[in-house]
């Protein structure tokens, strides 16, 4: 795997490199590139890693929106268009890409994520009050595996900060009304890709997807949980890769 760095608007943004694909993975929140490791092995493609995350460099991020540029521009550098993969927080931003900068988007796959992503305001509090208790609860709430979500609970803890701010852009994440009037019409290849036991994005949220998106396929995983790419890899690097040979 090889690391790439992008000059954004004179910010460094990272990339982690696996075999030539024209796929680009989002990560969620609080996470960064190297979420995808098994899928740019397997898959191939590249991850960023989102302004304040990982190896990139800070930037004052107000909305998904601010997250959404920086992808969109990196897409543009590094191929053009490109089969846009995001989880949970990642996956907004991928729909806000799509809505924004349609033209870099040849197909989305929307992991563990919804058009609405309310957050628990506990979480939110704690985060702030008791980092290490947060994230503890949010990383048992994220795995199905409960032996990972005690190894990810430590670098949740580490990244309180970066956590919350990504958290409560969540929170005001919201197109659940633009889907249900039509205002958002989403008419390019979509997969929709869930842990059946995922307790942060429920199925329900990707079932509302595929109500509203005629052309999503969906694809529910069993016994995992929200973080379905380290919990499942060859279930869902099977998912992702027949989707990707029929485009
Ligand atoms: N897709 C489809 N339906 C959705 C949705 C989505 N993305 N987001 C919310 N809804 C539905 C809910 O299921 C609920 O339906 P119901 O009335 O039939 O039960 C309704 O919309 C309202 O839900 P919500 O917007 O979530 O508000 P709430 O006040 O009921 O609950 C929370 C707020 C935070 C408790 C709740 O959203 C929750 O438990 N969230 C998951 C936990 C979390 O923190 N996730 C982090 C995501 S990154």
């Amino acid at each position: 795997m090889e690391r790439i760095t992008l000059e954004i608007d004179a910010l460094k943004i990272s990339v982690l490199k696996g075999k030539e694909k024209d796929v680009i993975y989002i990560h969620g929140s609080g996470c960064d590139a190297t979420l995808w490791e098994r899928q740019l092995e397997d898959v191939g493609g590249y991850a960023i890693d989102l302004p304040n995350h990982g190896r990139s460099c800070a930037a004052e991020i107000r909305d998904i929106g601010d997250y959404a540029y920086f992808v969109a521009k990196a897409v543009k550098k590094l191929m053009g268009k490109a089969v846009i993969v995001g989880h949970s927080l990642g996956g907004a931003v991928a729909q806000k890409i799509y809505l924004e900068y349609p033209k870099v988007v040849k197909a989305l796959v929307l992991v563990g994520t919804g058009a609405r992503l309310r957050v628990m305001p506990e979480i939110l509090t704690m985060l702030k009050e008791k980092p290490a208790e947060a994230a503890e609860l949010v990383s048992k709430y994220a795995f199905s595996n409960q032996e990972l979500a005690k190894e990810f609970s430590k670098v949740f803890a580490e990244r309180a900060g970066v956590l919350h701010l990504d958290l409560s852009l969540c929170d005001r994440f919201d197109l659940l009304e633009d889907y249900r009037s039509g205002k958002v019409k989403v008419d390019i290849p979509t997969l929709l890709i869930v842990g059946e036991k995922d307790a942060l994005t429920p199925v329900k949220y990707s079932e509302f997807f595929k109500k509203h998106i005629p052309s999503a396929e969906m694809d529910v995983i069993p016994e995992a949980g929200h973080m379905v790419m380290l919990e499942k890899p060859d279930e869902f690097n099977r998912a992702l890769k027949n989707f990707i040979e029929k485009l």
